[in-house]
């Protein structure tokens, strides 16, 4: 009998399926990027039986009441911002996608967690030698009497080493050199990464084993197919950070056990990746003197209060077209600042190059950061220091208001904290709060002119 195969197109950069080829995807408007890729291959009869065997067990509905919670089954390790990005601690039979670009210490991470723990883990990994992970395991000073290296890429040979094995965490480094032998297609392929993921899936919800699997991202920062893994995961979690500096967000997109806006914060160093408890210390960097351009805002990323320094240079154009560059920001939220400011502020900023820089290479996106850039605009172009012991949280309205940002509390608790002694925010903030409970004084503003009079007139 002919070998029947069943195949269909994928976008390699999204994962967007097809039965027919096109010039453009649909999903995400690239060009050129669908791949013809066999889905289903009929020779492997045996094969197939067994699975089919496996997928006949029946389920029967259970009553609500009488399924256990499995809330205590959580496995805690010792690293704190592991644990609270996943929810507080690897949940059972739990399916974890970690993804983030090459070289940002998604193997570093996950080997660490794998040292400190005591439990019997099993680490595939496609992309290194045995050899290249121990190195790596040297430099990290913990170590794990039961944990078990491969560097198997089957996943039929691979489920052959999980039975012998029996481990109580999977790690799989990464999804994207498996190669399942019902599916034809090359590694790394959409249609091989949602077969091997939907093997491991089965896997982990069936034995009731956590499965960690790092995917890579494609250069437009999705994890490859993300489509298909998000919503086949339990938890998928951001690694990101900048290259240029030491420390590292551990970032929580999606999370069936938690929330979905934790993050954790490390530094990686020569023997490891550290926690970091207080982050707020890394990200300022001025500490002794004050500088023009430069202001405090107290920010939350997730859930949790960072104080970011925000650094401004506003400079006469000298080369025709004013320069607008930032980092860390959007530029066209920017644009609207400076537009604000020269409309209620009249100050003159089209013959100016203006350079806008979040400290440490943090990408910001909470609109409370509005106010810390424009008071380090206002401080350069007016070329007179913020004093040093201040910092702030409002969003700024098109007409130079002030609104109100959420959790101000906790972002006031923070500042407090770190020894900040006055914290501007919005008028409409201070409505619901009860300032005696603070130490730090507290400026409530209605609008972007009451500033400019108080700070840099
Ligand atoms: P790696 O975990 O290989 O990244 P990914 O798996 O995301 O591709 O991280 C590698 C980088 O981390 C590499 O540039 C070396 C650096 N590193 C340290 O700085 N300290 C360490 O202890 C280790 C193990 C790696
Ligand atoms: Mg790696």
């Amino acid at each position: 009998m002919a070998i029947k195969t069943k195949s269909a197109f994928f976008c390699q950069n999204c994962g967007f399926e097809s039965p027919k080829w096109q010039g453009k995807c649909p999903s995400c408007d690239q060009w050129n990027t669908f791949v013809e890729e066999v889905i289903e291959k009929n020779d492997t009869k045996e094969n197939w039986k067994d699975d089919t065997k496996k997928n006949k067990r029946e389920n029967f509905p259970v009553l609500i009441s009488e399924i256990a919670a499995s809330e205590g089954k959580r496995i805690i390790t010792n690293d704190l911002e592991f644990n609270r990005t996943l929810g507080g601690g690897i949940v059972r039979g739990s399916i974890v996608l970690i993804g983030g670009e090459p070289g940002i210490g998604k193997s570093t991470l996950l080997l660490q967690i794998a040292l400190q723990l005591k439990n019997r883990i099993l680490y595939v990994s496609g992309e290194e030698s045995e050899q290249q992970i121990k190195m790596r395991a040297e430099r990290i000073s913990d170590s794990n009497a039961e944990l078990y290296i491969s560097t198997e890429i089957s996943m039929a040979h691979l489920f052959n080493q999980i039975k012998k094995l029996q481990p109580e965490i999977l790690i799989v480094d990464s999804i994207q050199t498996l190669m399942s032998d019902f599916v034809d297609a090359t590694a790394g392929s959409i249609s091989q990464i949602k077969e091997c993921a939907a093997q491991l899936q089965r896997y982990a919800k069936e034995s009731d084993v956590p499965v960690f699997i790092i995917g890579h991202i494609n250069k437009e920062g999705y994890i490859a197919g993300p489509k298909i893994l998000e919503h086949m995961v339990d938890t998928v979690l951001q690694f990101e950070g900048d290259h240029h500096y030491t420390h590292r967000i551990l970032r929580t997109i999606k999370n069936r056990f938690g929330s979905s806006n934790e993050i954790g914060i490390y530094k990686m160093e020569s023997d490891g990746l550290k926690q970091i408890n207080n982050p707020s210390e890394l990200l300022i960097t001025q500490k002794d003197e004050p500088l023009s351009g430069i202001a405090i805002a107290a920010t939350l990323e997730g859930l949790r209060p960072m104080l970011i320094e925000v650094q401004a240079l506003v400079s006469p154009a000298v080369y025709g077209n004013p320069q607008r560059t930032v980092t860390g920001f959007d530029l066209r939220r920017l644009n609207m600042l400076l537009a604000v400011l020269e409309k209620r502020g009249g100050l003159q900023f089209g013959n100016k190059d203006v350079f806008l820089n979040i400290a440490g290479g943090l990408k910001v996106d909470d609109p409370a950061i509005d106010l810390a850039i424009s008071c380090a605009l206002l401080s350069s172009f007016e070329d007179v220091n913020v004093p040093m012991n201040i910092c702030f949280a409002a969003e700024i309205g098109l007409s130079g208001e002030l609104r109100a940002v959420n959790r101000i509390e906790q972002r006031i608790s923070e500042a407090e904290k770190l020894g900040f002694e006055k914290i501007y925010i919005s008028k409409h903030n201070a409505k619901s709060l009860n300032a005696k409970k603070y130490n730090i004084e507290i400026k409530e503003v209605g609008k972007m002119e009451e500033i400019y009079n108080g700070l840099f007139v």
